[in-house]
């Protein structure tokens, strides 16, 4: 088969989807202001993003970005192994290691491959990870990169994750078991249930914990410490990931840990980090001004959740199937993948933007659009999306009401592992 007779069937669904008119993806925004956006020259409220406390326009956090753009330029000439390691990457890991309680934090140029380089490097084809099945992509890339036995168990069901530790620990009496989990899923909204998972470790005192915070860094926990500040176990937890992609407005990430020896080890064999350029400098200038803001003023964190109880009780209110969400991220549920399409669409043409998330994404039938908030939404903003919702919502009859006797929103271990995920 060639490349073309593989790609075109894709690329037809695509092209068909767009003259139809409701391809929602790969939108360009001509302009941003954080909670609204340009689009096609007109001005629309932004409900997806993942920048939780709106720091990307913060005109501080903005300054800190340009002064070190003139300090040391736009990019940093290299891997940080070899000539790209400034000093405002060491700065910002012992700031990082410091604000999510760790000894050590390792700063790689993303998210995604803070995930891909450490699990890729810590583990063997010796060892085990269990790993939550709603995971994000990034970290089973490092799962199969590093051919380690794979072993994922039904989305937060620490019971099936204690029967596969147990027969795991029957078989495999020597080997290295790390247990992989988020601590806010990036589409469903919900939490991981750490302090089960971390109760393992009484009958499994060996068992590693991996917590990737991307959604809970600036969002969960004493001015958004993160979720393992949330639920005071931050000695529990061995690896903490995060990344600068969300709350810290910016993009990069981190792993923190209390071994010293292993993060030096990590540091020397992440392959990202090593064979990728640094973060340049202004990202990471972003990330520390972020960090003096959430350190000089937690109430932008709390403002959060006052919005975020806000518009679950409007969603209530209006009777959108909301899932189990109890955060700023809170997908709506519409079940076909061509109603969330269209859904999307006249909420683009109300002038809201957000994105549903369809098959592959999510399992056949269980499309959402995935909406998320953040501290700068302003009330009259939040009256607006909300009047908006309920007038779409009886239009396209996806209220509670409408979907009785439909299968239920999201049970356990409905997403597939692999899907998309932001
Ligand atoms: C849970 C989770 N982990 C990792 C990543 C990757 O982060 P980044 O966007 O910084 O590469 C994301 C973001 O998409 C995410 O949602």
């Amino acid at each position: 088969m060639s490349l073309k007779t593989r790609c075109q069937p894709f690329a037809r669904y695509v092209q068909s989807a767009k003259n139809a008119g409701y391809y929602p993806y790969f939108r360009p925004l001509s302009r941003s202001w954080g909670t609204e956006v340009e689009v096609d020259g007109r001005r629309l409220i932004m409900i997806g993003s993942n920048d939780y406390l709106g720091l990307s326009h913060e005109p501080r956090v903005m300054e800190a970005a340009a002064k070190a753009l003139r300090r040391w330029g736009t990019g940093a000439g290299g891997s940080r192994f070899l000539c790209g390691n400034l000093v405002l990457h060491e700065v910002l890991e012992e700031r990082l290691a410091a604000f999510v309680n760790k000894k050590k934090a390792v700063v790689h140029v993303t998210g995604f491959s803070t995930n891909l380089g450490a699990i890729a490097c810590l583990l063997t084809p010796q060892d085990v990870i269990l790993c939550d099945r709603e995971n994000h992509a990034s970290i089973f890339e490092g799962c199969q990169a590093s051919r380690a036995r794979l072993i994922p168990f039904a989305h937060n069901d620490v019971e099936a994750a204690a029967k596969k530790l147990a027969s795991i620990r029957e078989k495999k009496s020597q080997s290295l078991i790390l247990l992989i989990t988020e601590g806010v899923f990036s589409m469903s909204g919900d939490m991981s249930p750490l302090p089960e998972l971390i109760r393992l470790k009484e009958e499994y005192p060996d068992l590693l914990i991996y917590l990737d915070d991307a959604h809970g860094l600036g969002v969960m926990g004493p001015g958004g410490r993160g979720t393992v500040a949330h639920f005071d176990l931050t000695s529990q937890v061995d690896f903490i990931m995060g990344t600068f992609s969300k709350a810290l407005a910016s993009v990069g990430g981190f792993i923190a840990a209390d071994d010293e020896d292993v993060l030096e080890y990590l540091r020397h064999n992440s392959r990202p980090l090593i064979f990728s350029a640094a973060l340049p400098a202004s990202n990471a200038a972003t990330v520390l001004g972020c960090l003096d803001i959430l350190e000089q003023e937690p109430e932008r964190v709390e403002r959060l959740w006052d919005i975020t109880r806000r518009v679950h009780a409007g969603y209530q209110e209006i009777g959108l199937i909301t899932g189990d969400s109890k955060t700023p991220i809170i997908p709506i549920h519409i079940g076909d993948d061509l109603k969330a399409a269209t859904f999307a669409r006249d909420l683009f043409e109300a002038g809201v933007f957000a994105l549903p998330a369809i098959f592959p994404a999510v399992p056949r039938g269980q499309a959402v659009i995935r909406t998320a908030y953040m501290s700068t939404h302003e009330e009259r903003q939040i009256e607006f999306v909300l009047e908006t919702l309920d007038r779409l919502a009886k239009k396209h009859r996806i209220r509670a009401t409408d979907l009785a006797g439909r299968e239920p929103f999201l049970t356990k271990d409905q997403f597939s592992s692999q899907s998309l995920r932001v």
